[in-house]
């Protein structure tokens, strides 16, 4: 069989790395495709080099511009691509504009295509995440969903006949690192002069948080009002709508930092009182270490960590401040994320649909 993975962004490349493992256990013919959409090497290089990725076969070099022409380069690149390999399957992840073009691209041309993280929603389509990941999931042929809460969703709209649940493959790479670190200290603590447990660790990078003036601003207040130094891994987009809107990242208690590798970003979450986010991943790789998460948004599209108490949405600086606060959360057994084998099971169900394709 022949697989042909569209990753672009840097949750991508965190999911492809199970995948990719599972596709050279299993003998399959994995091709890797970059987008280009994040190219910047600690939002890209870093992540194939640390968790053992071949680099990519293609990568398309697309770089950043607004929705439309950043997804129309893609799709105009992608056809050739897809035209040149034929594979049996086209395997695209979680919601980025890279997520959208590679799915509509393969599907027009008649390639199979399987959507990893299926059926998440916030339900806000003013998010352009919520956008890529409904239509990606309508133009699918195979819903691989993360969660119970994911099949609900995608049975809902009618797609329960194309929808598998595989667990999240983001639990299988997130305790490979976790054991792989156990013990070793992150290098925050001396770089920064932190000490473990005394600081909180933040992210923040979605265009609603970021791209209004009055709302970053109202964001980095929260931030720097918190009571121990905040360690705010900053995403280049952050750096440069802060600049363009005179926002200093740097005020109270904000300790700006470069992102971090996914070892030491885990190693950082491990040592830290607690993560205040608003990145997808992050918040689920809080709940699975069990530290303390806020995340600075209205609604999640992982609210199973919010139901076991692991993580608040807060939106006003006011809410951050109470949500950071909180006692820590009761002790919980739950795994509404999986077992840490979800990438085997992706790759089982593609080579069963693909045997059952050829039988057809
Ligand atoms: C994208 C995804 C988002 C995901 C995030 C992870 C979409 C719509 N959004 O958001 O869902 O959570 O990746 O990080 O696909 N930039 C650089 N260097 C880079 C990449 C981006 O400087 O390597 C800057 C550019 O100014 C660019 C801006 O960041 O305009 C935004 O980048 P883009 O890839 O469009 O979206 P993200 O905000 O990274």
């Amino acid at each position: 069989m022949k697989l042909v993975s569209v990753v672009g962004a840097r949750p991508q490349f965190v999911k492809l790395a199970p995948i990719h493992k599972a596709a050279v256990a299993a003998g399959i013919e994995h091709v890797i495709v970059h987008t280009g959409q994040h190219y910047d090497p600690m939002l890209s290089d870093v992540f194939f080099a640390d968790l053992g990725i071949d680099d990519p076969d293609v990568h398309l070099g697309v770089g950043s511009g607004s929705h439309g022409v950043q997804t129309g380069a893609m799709l105009a690149a992608l056809d050739a691509v897809f035209d040149e390999h034929r594979p049996d399957w086209v395997l695209v992840y979680g919601d980025t504009n890279s997520t959208l073009a590679a799915a509509l691209s393969a599907v027009k041309l008649h390639v199979p295509v399987a959507h990893l993280e299926a059926g998440l929603r916030s339900f806000n389509r003013r998010m352009p995440e919520e956008l890529n990941r409904v239509m990606t999931d309508h133009a699918a042929d195979l819903l691989l969903a993360p969660t119970l809460v994911a099949v609900d969703h995608l049975t809902a709209e009618g797609l329960a006949d194309r929808t598998v649940m595989v667990g999240d493959v983001m639990t299988d790479v997130l305790f490979e690192v976790r054991d792989r670190n156990a013990g070793a200290v992150s290098s925050l603590l001396g770089e920064l002069g932190l000490e473990a447990g005394g600081y909180y660790l933040a992210t923040i990078h979605r265009a609603e948080n970021t791209d209004d003036p009055v709302r970053l601003a109202e964001v980095v207040e929260g931030l720097s009002g918190l009571d121990r130094p905040v360690v705010l891994l900053a995403h280049p987009r952050l750096i440069a709508r802060a600049a363009a809107h005179g926002i200093v990242l740097t005020s109270g208690s904000l300790v700006a930092h470069a992102p971090l590798s996914y070892p030491e970003l885990i190693a950082a979450a491990m040592s830290s009182a607690g993560i205040v986010t608003d990145s997808g991943g992050l918040q689920k790789e809080a709940f699975l270490l069990r530290v303390s998460c806020t995340t600075v948004r209205r609604e999640t599209e992982w609210v199973e960590t919010v139901q076991l108490g692991w993580n608040v949405l807060a939106d006003s600086a006011e809410e951050i401040a109470a949500a950071v606060a909180r006692p820590r959360p009761a002790r919980t057994d739950a795994a509404p994320y999986g077992d840490g084998n979800a990438a085997g099971r992706v790759i089982a169900e593609l080579l069963g649909s693909a045997d059952r394709s050829v039988a057809r």
